[in-house]
Parts: C-alpha cells; structure tokens; sequence
C-alpha cells in the first residue's frame, strides 16, 4: 500500500481523480492526510467529506512559509507516509524541506515541462502559440517545476482556445495522468537514474488509459 499526502492549496479536482483510483482499487494506496495552506480550500472540505485527516496549517500562524513546512513535517511524521502528491499547492517547496522530508514528492503541472514553468501555463502556452501543450507528473527538486519528468499526456491547442478551454482540456488529461502515475509508484515500477525516470512497463494497455 502507498501512504500518500497530498498538499493542496485549492480545488481540490486532481485529489479528488486520485481518491477515485484508490476507490475503484486500481491504485493500492491510502490518502493519509490533506495538507493545505488554506483554510477554506475545497480540497479540505472533500478530505473531510471522505473521513480523511484533512490539516490546515496556517503559514502566518507559524511565522511564514519555513514554519509552515516545519508544521508539516511534524504532522507528516507523526502520520507516516511512502510520498508526497502535490496537487495544486500553490507554495515553493523549500530545498530544506525536500532534504528533510527525504522521500519522494511529486507534482503535477498544467504544461509540456520544460516548456511553461511557473503559475500561468495555460496562457503562457496559448501566448506563444504552441500547437500542442498538456501535461506533466514530475518529482520535486529545489527549481520551480524543474524535476525530473515521470510522465506527460498531450493535448492539441486551438486556435479558438482561451486559457478556460485549454485548462479544461488539460485538466481532463491530469485526472487521467496523475493517478495513473500513483499506481505505478504503488507497483515499484517508477526508477529515477540520474534525474531520469524509467518506467517498467509489463503491459502498457492496462496502466495508461
Ligand atoms: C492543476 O491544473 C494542476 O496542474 C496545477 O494546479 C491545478 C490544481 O487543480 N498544479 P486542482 O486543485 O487539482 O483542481
């Protein structure tokens, strides 16, 4: 089983895919916790809403964004977890904090990377004028979406797209991605050499849909 936390800062929609997943018993894996920045996310309330520990530290409470992450580290350990998920934590991670934390921790961003780091993918993809964009499950290391890649899943842009559309459009595909990538970190099936990902693959059909 994978004890998974997830940090999220808003909505909630990619925990909610990854919840799915452990429902239907394709990922075999636990949500042990819901961490957020925010008291009022709606990530807490459907934490709650599926009887998941669901925490809200308080940055300003705790002195900013390092007292924060030192608050969480101490939930995190006295909870126990395999990884971390972000999904839709809208703060930097701290190099300290992915130092101390130790193990895997994984995102989730709205875009081909490297191609449109940071927090305006969507429109910075549709500003360029790129004819493809999508997106991408990585670990996290100390740059802003810099980590390495673990899986990607494109979609076309179009030329009547405004940053609405393709967020949807992307978002789809996250539903899909994410958990999928979950399941094979379930399975052992996710190595990273040198700040590359290899992914065992026995039968491709069955885990990316
Ligand atoms: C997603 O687009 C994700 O790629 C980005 O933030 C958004 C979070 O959405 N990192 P949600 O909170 O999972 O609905």
């Amino acid at each position: 089983m994978l004890e998974i936390i997830i940090f999220a800062s808003g909505r909630g929609s990619n925990l909610m895919a990854i919840q799915e997943e452990i429902e239907s018993g394709r990922l075999k894996g636990n949500i042990r916790a819901v961490i957020s920045n925010k008291e009022d996310a709606p990530a807490l309330s459907f934490a709650q809403s599926k009887g998941i520990n669901a925490i809200w530290i308080d940055p300003k409470a705790e002195g900013g964004r390092r007292g924060f992450e030192r608050k969480a580290l101490q939930e995190i350990g006295r909870i126990g977890s395999d990884c971390i998920a972000l999904a839709g934590y809208m703060l930097i991670l701290s190099g300290e904090f992915i130092r101390d934390y130790g193990k895997p921790i994984l995102n989730i961003h709205p875009a081909l990377l490297p191609s449109f780091p940071g927090a305006t993918a969507q429109k910075d993809a549709i500003e360029y004028g790129v004819k493809y964009s999508g997106c991408t499950v990585h670990f996290v290391d100390e740059g802003v979406d810099t980590g390495p890649i673990i899986a990607q899943r494109a979609v076309p842009v179009l030329d009547a797209d405004d940053v609405e559309s393709l967020s949807a459009r992307i978002l789809a595909e996250e539903h899909k991605l994410y958990p999928e990538v979950l399941t094979l970190m379930a399975q052992g099936r996710i190595h990273l050499i040198d700040h590359k990902v290899y992914i065992d693959l026995l039968d491709e059909r069955n885990y990316f849909r």
